[in-house]
């Protein structure tokens, strides 16, 4: 946590620093971690696209919003694999399978880390990751990826399409999205209701392959990260550099039980680019 402390020590002053997570804020990451299954290739090979819709994404736009994932020639994917390998081993410690990314406060990076991650994951050919934004308040999941959103999670919760419609493949292997198109009244009652913990269960249940990554607001802000908590397994806590106050994290640490806690991760750190990789 020490330098979690540092950046705190920064106050709220706002950010000039990186554009993505270094090697040293990884030090901070991950107390606690989780599992899955060893999944044979047969159930791999069988996430098919036949009825989810595939979508090109354009790179400038990934780019432009910090989707760095998929390209190995940023040196900020690194980091973000860095990030998945630590969170999938606690995952498999654990038998942990749905993992919640949310922050004290707005504008943390939660969603960038969020898509980075889960395409990090994906890219493990033993794995497979499903993108969800459960973001009810501020939606963006579609419009970082730049997938157009003509059926979303809306309209599978207003009972007007049902899964299968919803879901779109962002042309990578193992990675599918579950994307958010407008702002939802009641966020937090929706995300505790029968509705939900079942569509949780049914992406979760249905390819043990699975792993299941959960864009949320922040925690501080509403009772909605508390609402999914008993339907979701961890929680991983994204701490902007100089942005949370340290009451805030650990008033937000507070409300996280311990047993869910994955831990914490410093975004948007002014730390040089890690330097050890040859
Ligand atoms: N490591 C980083 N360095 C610099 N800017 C970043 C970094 N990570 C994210 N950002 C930028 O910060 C802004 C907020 O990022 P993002 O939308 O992911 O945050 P958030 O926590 O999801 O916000 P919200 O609370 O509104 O959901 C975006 O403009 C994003 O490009
Ligand atoms: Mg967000």
């Amino acid at each position: 946590m020490e330098r979690i402390k540092q950046a705190l020590d920064k106050g709220k002053k706002p950010s000039t620093g990186s554009n993505g997570l270094s090697a040293q804020q990884h030090k901070y990451i991950l107390s606690n971690f989780a599992h899955t299954e060893n999944d044979t290739q047969h159930e791999l090979e069988n996430v098919s696209y036949t009825q989810t819709r595939i979508v090109k994404l354009q790179t400038e736009h990934l780019e432009k919003n910090r989707i760095v994932a998929c390209n190995k020639n940023d040196v900020m994917s690194m980091n973000f694999d860095l990030l998945r390998t630590l969170v999938l081993q606690k995952m498999e410690e654990k038998n942990w399978r749905t993992l919640a990314i949310t922050s004290p406060t707005a504008e943390a990076g939660k969603t960038v880390v969020a898509i980075n991650l889960a395409m990090s994951i994906a890219q493990q050919s033993d794995r497979s990751a499903i993108l969800v934004d459960f973001d009810l308040r501020r939606p963006k999941l579609g419009s970082y990826l730049g997938i157009p959103m003509e059926k979303s999670l809306n309209n599978l919760l207003d009972g007007t399409a049902l899964l299968p419609d919803v879901l779109i493949n962002p042309d990578i292997p193992r990675l599918v999205v579950l994307a958010t198109k407008t702002p939802m009244k009641k966020s937090s009652e929706t995300l505790s209701s029968r509705k939900i913990s079942d569509l949780i269960k049914d992406l979760r249940e249905r390819y043990k392959s699975r792993i299941v990554i959960i864009d949320l607001p922040p925690i501080l802000v509403a009772d909605d990260v508390i609402a999914l908590l008993p339907h979701i397994d961890c929680v991983l806590l994204v701490v902007a550099d100089g942005l949370s106050t340290k009451q805030e994290i650990e008033d937000s640490v507070r409300l996280i039980p311990a047993e869910q806690f994955m831990g914490t991760v410093l975004n948007k750190a002014e730390v040089e680019p890690m330097d050890y990789y040859y």
